[in-house]
């Protein structure tokens, strides 16, 4: 569930061509449950018309201080009290420069100048615009005066030059919003909490183009950082080689040996009040890495000596104190007997038990079906979901935030 859930948002909207994709961004906001407000200046419903955003919104799009066959007041005081947060996207250049100067000539500037709560704003013009020293000044201006500016992208623009002016993307624009509102709600259950999660593979090296590794893909680790940021946690995702991008908000230490792991692990260790070790981490490494390719001449079987690699899990949980550690248990056989074992054996408060043979649990899919055994005791047996559902439903159980 997002955190927009229930928050009152105004979505100022002005006269640039990026105006279509308000469209999209206010379908996003409305999807993760946010009440929108519409506000566009004249030249914004050049772009994009009224009919399309009030049925999206389902709120009337408030265009001028009258409406006009009625002759109602649109009260920008009270729409600045109602506003959780106000969004305008796109902002022209001319719209960046009244805001910085004041000049409340239409609804949408004297809105902003009411609104009480955050302001984020996306500019969208040609490149040279945005580079004038003028569009510059008045930004910086905005920076000082607290708005949060969700930086243009670079790319083709409407004048089919390309160069830096392209409005973030709507789902850029969801995420700045999102990542405002977690870092300052501090109702959160996690707020405050700083979480050490270990995820994906590690490589172990032979030589300086071969390695040891596993089929980890990293999915659950990076779900569960996911799901404790969405929580209100700081995280920390100390990871294996991986192909997918790093959660919103999460700061990703990226490492590649166990040996590195257990290093960046240890670091971020000190001053986390949880940890869940989720790698795939490989137990043993070569004794010793070649420094050249190893040639295929020679005999018909080969032997490359392996050192057993440290226990990340085991040594930090050694040294836990009051925090709380939570372990994997990946099984093929005795998965809940190899589960218990494992929680005594590394000192863990939790451990999830994956068994490999589960329909729907494993290595690259998007699902997986968890037990979790408590220290106490506990066993908690969850259906197959996805590995996002998975995550929170770990993440709620462990921390107890049911
Ligand atoms: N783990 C770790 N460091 C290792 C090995 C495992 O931190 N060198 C962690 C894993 O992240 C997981 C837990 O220990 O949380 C159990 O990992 P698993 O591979 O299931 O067990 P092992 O301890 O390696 O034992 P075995 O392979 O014999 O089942």
């Amino acid at each position: 569930m997002s955190i927009l859930k229930g928050k009152h948002i105004i979505l100022g909207i002005t006269g640039g061509i990026a105006a279509y994709k308000s469209v999209y961004l206010l379908r996003l906001l409305v999807k993760a449950g946010a009440e929108v407000q519409v506000v566009i200046t004249p030249s914004g419903r050049e772009f994009i018309t009224p009919v399309t955003l009030s049925s999206l919104s389902g709120r009337p799009v408030i265009s001028e201080f009258f409406t006009a066959n009625t002759g109602q007041w649109n009260s920008h005081v009270d729409l600045g009290l109602w506003a959780d947060a106000m969004v305008i996207a796109p902002a022209t250049a001319s719209t960046i420069g009244k805001m910085a100067g004041g000049i409340a000539d239409n609804m949408l500037v004297t809105t902003y100048l009411s609104a009480k709560e955050q302001v984020f704003v996306a500019p969208a013009m040609d490149l040279d615009m945005w580079a004038h020293p003028s569009t510059q000044r008045n930004v910086a201006t905005l920076r000082a005066d607290g708005v949060e500016i969700v930086e243009p992208g670079s790319g083709e623009l409407a004048s089919h030059l390309c160069g830096k002016g392209r409005m973030a993307e709507p789902e850029q624009i969801v995420e700045a919003l999102e990542q405002w509102f977690l870092r300052h709600d501090t109702t959160l259950p996690l707020k405050g909490k700083r979480i050490l999660i270990t995820a994906g593979p590690t490589y172990e090296n032979i030589d300086p183009v071969r390695f040891i590794g596993n089929h980890s893909s990293g999915k659950m680790g990076y779900a569960l950082a996911a799901a404790c940021r969405e929580q209100g946690a700081e995280v920390v995702l100390v990871s294996g080689p991986v192909s997918l991008p790093a959660p919103a908000g999460v700061e990703r230490v990226s490492v590649t040996s166990a040996c590195e792991m257990l290093e960046a692990s240890r670091r971020a260790f000190d001053t986390c009040h949880a940890a869940i070790f989720c790698a795939a981490v490989a137990d043993y490494a070569p004794a010793v890495v070649a420094e050249s390719k190893i040639k295929r001449e020679g005999a018909e079987i080969m032997c490359i000596e392996l050192k057993r690699n440290p226990d990340i899990a085991a040594s930090l949980s050694r040294e836990k104190g009051k925090r709380l550690t939570i372990g994997f248990a990946l099984e093929t056989d005795n998965g809940a007997d190899n589960a218990r074992r494992k929680l005594e054996a590394k000192n863990l408060d939790w451990v999830v038990l994956n068994r490999l043979g589960d329909p729907g649990a494993g290595f690259g899919v998007d699902t997986n079906s968890v037990t979790l055994f408590s220290r106490g005791g506990e066993e908690l047996s969850f259906p197959v979901k996805s590995k996002q559902e998975v995550a929170r439903d770990i993440v709620a159980t462990v921390f107890s935030l049911r």
